[in-house]
């Protein structure tokens, strides 16, 4: 059997490609990634040279591309994780993010229908997207897997526009596809533009720490490698032509999360307490920033028994010691274009 996953060089797609190339020795696993500033071959150095992976260069946004890797390595499933993602660079460059995550997933469809028209049973298209499509909660509520969409940022709008696609194509062609809307995730190999990595680099780096606004937005936080293995298990068990919610029930206001975040790294760096809270600055508000996300996940638990393994305490603290211990990395990807990307962004 043979898998294409598509965004595997970047965050929680290196996670998916790890989890599947050692879980699942018979089934060759094709990462195809263009290597963005986000995608990143280090975070797979511990499994390029297993029998069952190999790695591909390309844009998803190359419909000739696209259309040769499906012909030439005849793949069963498509596991559809690449994308522009930060919702901050969305709002600079909203092309960018209709090219990739539109564009770019109407292709991957199109070849898929094409090369597997003929016969779809055993094959499975599986959409990744995110809670961000459904819009903000009020104080109350939670995203349902049949919460009306309501887009509030490019990114969001350019996520929501990719699952109408996947869902289009069931309809219309029979692809049998899958949707999960997931929630925040955070862990090892988040590139630091988002929340969490971002403010470890800066207390690491004794910098400001930028929270939006008041600081009371709230976000449902999900450990990586918890999103990875419900993937996995919605892959194999998920049933077609459904979406499901995946969540950490585990929300926070950013405020509360920046102090326990800095609590944690000074326990870590071996500071007093209270020096990384210094840090903490209140900078202008993103626009159109959702209050609050946060995810029922019955469904996936009561169909497919899936649940998150990890408390967030332990998370971040699984993630601290990883970022803590894997300074290289950090350094490689804050160097060069992170620097611009941060002066423009911050200053
Ligand atoms: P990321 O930005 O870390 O990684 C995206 C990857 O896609 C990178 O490796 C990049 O090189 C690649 N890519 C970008 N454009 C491409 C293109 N045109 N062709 C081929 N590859 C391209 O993103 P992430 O946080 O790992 O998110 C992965 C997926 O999960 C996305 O679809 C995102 O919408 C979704 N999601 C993310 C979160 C989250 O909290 N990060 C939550 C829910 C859903
Ligand atoms: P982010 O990690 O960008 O994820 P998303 O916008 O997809 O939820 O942001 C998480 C929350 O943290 C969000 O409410 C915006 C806020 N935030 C800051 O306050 N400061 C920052 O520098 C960043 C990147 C985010």
């Amino acid at each position: 059997m043979n898998i294409l996953i598509t965004g595997g060089a970047g965050f929680i797609g290196s996670h998916v490609v790890r989890r599947f190339v050692k879980n699942y020795p018979n089934i060759n696993i094709y990462n195809l990634d263009a290597l963005t500033y986000a995608g990143n071959l280090e975070n797979l150095r511990d499994v390029e040279n297993a029998p069952n992976y190999k790695f591909l260069k390309g844009d998803i946004v190359d419909a000739d591309y696209i259309n040769e890797i499906f012909n030439k390595y005849k793949f069963d499933g498509v596991i559809h994780l690449a994308a522009e993602s930060h919702v901050d660079r969305s709002i600079t460059d909203p092309l960018a993010f209709v090219k990739t995550n539109v564009f770019g997933t109407v292709n991957l469809l199109n070849a898929s229908v094409s090369s597997w028209k003929n016969d779809f049973s055993e094959k499975r298209f599986y959409h990744v997207s995110t809670d961000e499509v459904y819009g903000s909660l009020g104080d109350k509520g939670l995203f349902l897997e049949t919460t009306a969409y309501d887009p509030n940022s490019p990114y969001s709008a350019s996520k929501a526009s990719s699952d109408h696609f996947v869902r289009a194509y069931g309809e219309t062609y029979g692809l049998p596809f899958v949707i999960t809307n997931c929630s925040n995730n955070y862990g090892p190999n988040h590139f630091p533009e988002k929340l969490i990595p971002l403010f470890i680099n800066n207390i690491i780096e004794n910098q400001p720490l930028p929270v939006y606004g008041d600081g009371k937005y709230t976000r449902d936080w999900l450990y990586v490698e918890d999103h990875a293995r419900a993937i996995d298990l919605v892959y194999h068990k998920g049933r077609k032509y459904e979406t499901y919610n995946i969540g950490g029930f585990n929300e926070w206001q950013n405020i509360d999360l920046v102090k326990l975040l800095c609590k944690q790294m000074d326990v870590k760096l071996g500071r007093a307490e209270g020096t990384s809270e210094k840090l903490i600055t209140y900078v202008k508000d993103r626009p159109g920033h959702d209050l609050r996300y946060a995810i029922d996940a019955t469904k996936i638990n009561e169909e497919l028994g899936w649940e998150p393994s990890v408390t967030f305490e332990q998370g971040l603290e699984k993630t601290i010691d990883w970022y803590l211990n894997n300074k290289e990395w950090l350094n490689s990807v804050t160097s060069g274009s992170y620097k611009e990307y941060y002066q423009k962004m911050y200053n």
